[in-house]
């Protein structure tokens, strides 16, 4: 019988936000597939174990640009109606001038660059009325930013979200809807052990938001409440 699940293709689903977003989806009945680094064990891989075939582990560091195109010739025969992109990394709270440039290299690579030509390179797999999704931070946002404070992570969140500016600009007459998505200040290795959520409590909010959205053309940086966080 032809599946009528819709798929998810969720990028860094090894553990925490990602992992929880990748469940999500299962429990809403889509198919999912979760992208993990190395060869290691991983969440994900007890997830698919129980997923009856739903859930399929692809590899990808988003970093290396080959990987990426080789992640999208596997999928060439696939329908995306979601592409999210969740990996990212924080290298912890140092004043920008204390900042190497190696650590400044590598923190906008992968939190502004790589995301981007993952959304590059795998737009054409996106289904017309699908979703091409971003995981951001109101850290990202230079209006909220009156405390200062994590100055890297938050210059490589703004970039991204400028970026997808230039993307959505360059694609104005696209179909498909593109979100760039807070989810909260969340407990995982990333949000540190202080914050005011757990996956659990971000979660649903984050793919209620992604459905209200599915379907409207255009670029939303919102919440996992549904908010406009603004730019
Ligand atoms: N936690 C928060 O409070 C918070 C708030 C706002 C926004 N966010 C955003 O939410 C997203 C998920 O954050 P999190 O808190 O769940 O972080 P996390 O626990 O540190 O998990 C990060 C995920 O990204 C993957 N990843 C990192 N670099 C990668 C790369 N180069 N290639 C492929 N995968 C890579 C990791 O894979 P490995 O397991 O292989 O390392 C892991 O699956 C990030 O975009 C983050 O900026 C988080």
């Amino acid at each position: 019988m032809h599946d009528t699940r819709k798929t998810a293709l969720i990028i860094g689903a090894s553990r925490t936000l990602g992992l929880g977003l990748a469940s999500e989806y299962l429990r809403r009945d889509w198919n999912v597939i979760g992208t993990v680094r190395g060869s290691g064990r991983t969440g994900l891989h007890d997830l698919a174990d129980a997923s009856a075939g739903r859930l399929t582990i692809e590899s990808l560091e988003m970093t290396e640009p080959e990987q990426i195109s080789a992640l999208r010739d596997r999928l060439a025969r696939r329908t995306l109606d979601l592409l999210f992109v969740n990996a990212a990394i924080t290298r912890g709270d140092i004043p920008i001038g204390d900042v190497s440039t190696a650590m400044f290299t590598e923190v906008m690579v992968t939190n502004a660059l790589s995301p981007m030509r993952v959304v590059e390179s795998l737009r054409p797999l996106v289904a017309p009325t699908g979703t091409i999704g971003v995981m951001s931070s109101d850290q990202g946002s230079i209006a909220l930013n009156t405390e200062g404070g994590q100055d890297l992570y938050r210059a490589s969140k703004s970039a991204l979200n400028q970026l997808m500016r230039s993307y959505a600009a360059r694609h104005a007459a696209d179909t498909r809807t593109l979100l760039l998505m807070d989810p909260g200040w969340v407990r995982t290795e990333l949000g540190g052990p202080d914050a005011e959520l757990g996956v659990e409590e971000s979660i649903p909010g984050v793919a209620q938001t992604i459905e209200h959205h599915q379907g409207k053309p255009g670029l939303y940086f919102v919440d996992h409440l549904g908010q406009v966080v603004p730019w």
